[in-house]
């Protein structure tokens, strides 16, 4: 990283060329995409970018330009863009049967079932599968009143869990909340993170009181019983935020007092991500009543997944439930390739080995550049927070996208997140190498001395 400002910055090298691009123009999408789709569709970069091909950790642009993929379509393409593996079973299963529905057998089903209670604790075996992480949150929580005859439901605050009318409700940012009425019945605990928390302490300090905010919240807002706790293992879109270990194994002991099942949310963490576990809350030690997955199930491959023990989905049964395209062939024929391509390619390792260099160059730049605030997560699911002033924490949101904006030109594609946007959230596909890792940390380091 020494010499970083003066000399070219190159990309590791990568045998494979782009096909040439034949479509319509990218100013042509560009209007047609104004003229015709829906306003609320955004795109990231002040100039959108239009991605049209990719392969494992790089995509290419409408010219074949090759960019490093450190968002990996926002934490989903798990195994790699293209991976050829899931190509190959998609393509065949796409020909031999698209769709059938769940009113039929079908081989995929059940063996996508049976492969993920492989990877879940004993006694986690029972899968319900959909098509989004919304969804699969929206089930878990009905699942969750239906089976303790509750209906409050403690949710973090800075957390996402979706879009849906009722996944929304969940979510804790004002910023993706629409002034229209939210299913009711959700209360929403403090982040156990330090870094956002009031409380002040060690972390685990901060996490035990953040557990007892738990207890608080079910005894003053709430009939004294709840139906659920839901947490990301990692906060995502808010930033890569987290509390310490002890917080999980807390604030389930205290939703459990309190009568409530506790759901993991994955959707992001799941799949190996996180580098020492497979799935997220491993990393606390605790044993979560529901698991909801969604994202990197499919490596982009529309499919997510709900399980949860017998005698917890069998509250589902009273009534008529069925999802159109929740179980398709092909998204399962994507999904059975994911869980043996990370299996295979040894991808939870990689995460853990190429994430642990990561953070080493992240918090080298944490000591030259005083904008750099914090540097958060774990595997290959981390944060680097910007700040204009260290001892307050002034989120330094207009130089995160201004940075955000350099890596681009220099060929590194990453996200942003937190409240404020002032988290660059890095999180590439599970197969980058140390070389892609050291080269995005040149490039921040450069970008970071121009912004
Ligand atoms: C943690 C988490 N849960 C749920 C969702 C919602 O997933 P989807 O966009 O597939 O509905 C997301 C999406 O970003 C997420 O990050």
């Amino acid at each position: 990283m020494t010499d970083v400002m003066t000399q070219r910055l190159t990309m590791p090298p990568f045998e494979y060329a782009p096909r040439p691009y034949e479509g319509p123009s990218r100013e042509e999408v560009l209007s047609l995409r104004r003229r015709h789709v829906h306003p609320a569709v955004f795109t990231l970069y002040r100039d959108p970018l239009m991605i049209v091909e990719g392969q494992m950790q790089y995509v290419f642009d409408e010219t074949g330009r090759r960019y490093l993929d450190m968002f990996a379509g926002i934490a989903t393409v798990s195994c790699g863009h293209c991976h050829p593996e899931v190509v190959r079973r998609v393509q065949e299963q796409t020909a031999t049967l698209q769709h059938s529905s769940t009113i039929y057998l079908h081989p995929n089903l059940a063996l996508m079932a049976r492969a993920l209670a492989a990877k879940m604790p004993s006694g986690l075996d029972v899968t319900y599968f959909v098509n989004s992480g919304s969804e699969a949150n929206d089930l878990a929580v009905t699942m969750a009143r239906l089976f303790t005859g509750h209906t409050d439901v403690i949710a973090l605050r800075n957390a996402y869990h979706g879009g849906s009318p009722s996944s929304v409700a969940l979510t804790s940012h004002h910023t993706w909340k629409f002034p229209v009425q939210a299913q009711p019945g959700v209360h929403h605990a403090l982040c156990p993170d330090p870094a956002l928390s009031p409380f002040s302490g060690t972390a685990e300090e901060v996490g035990s009181q953040s557990a007892g905010d738990i207890r608080d919240l079910i005894r003053f807002s709430t009939p004294g019983k709840i139906a659920a706790f839901i947490a990301e293992p990692i906060q995502g879109v808010g930033g890569v935020t987290r509390g310490a270990p002890n917080y999980f194994r807390e604030a389930y002991a205290v939703a459990r007092e309190y009568g409530g099942l506790c759901i993991a949310d994955e959707v992001q963490t799941g799949f190996g991500r996180t580098g020492a576990h497979y799935w997220g809350f491993q990393n606390y030690g605790v044993t979560p009543d529901i698991v909801t997955m969604a994202k990197g199930i499919g490596n982009g491959v529309p499919l997510a997944a709900v399980t949860t023990r017998r005698e917890i989905a069998d509250s589902l049964t009273g009534r008529i439930h069925f999802n159109t395209f929740g179980g398709n062939p092909v998204s399962l024929a994507a999904g059975l390739a994911v869980l043996d391509v990370i299996d295979r390619d040894g991808l939870q390792e990689n995460a853990r080995k190429v994430g642990t260099r990561l953070v080493r160059g992240l918090r080298r730049l944490q000591e030259r550049h005083p904008l750099v605030g914090g540097v958060r997560g774990l595997g290959l699911m981390l944060g680097l927070e910007l700040v204009t002033d260290r001892a307050t924490r002034a989120p330094a949101t207009t130089q995160t996208l201004a940075l955000l904006e350099a890596a681009r030109e220099m060929g590194v594609l990453l996200g942003k997140g937190g409240l404020e946007g002032n988290v660059l959230r890095i999180k590439p596909p599970l197969c980058i190498t140390e070389e892609d890792a050291d080269f995005a940390i040149d490039v921040l380091d450069r970008g970071l001395a121009r912004v």
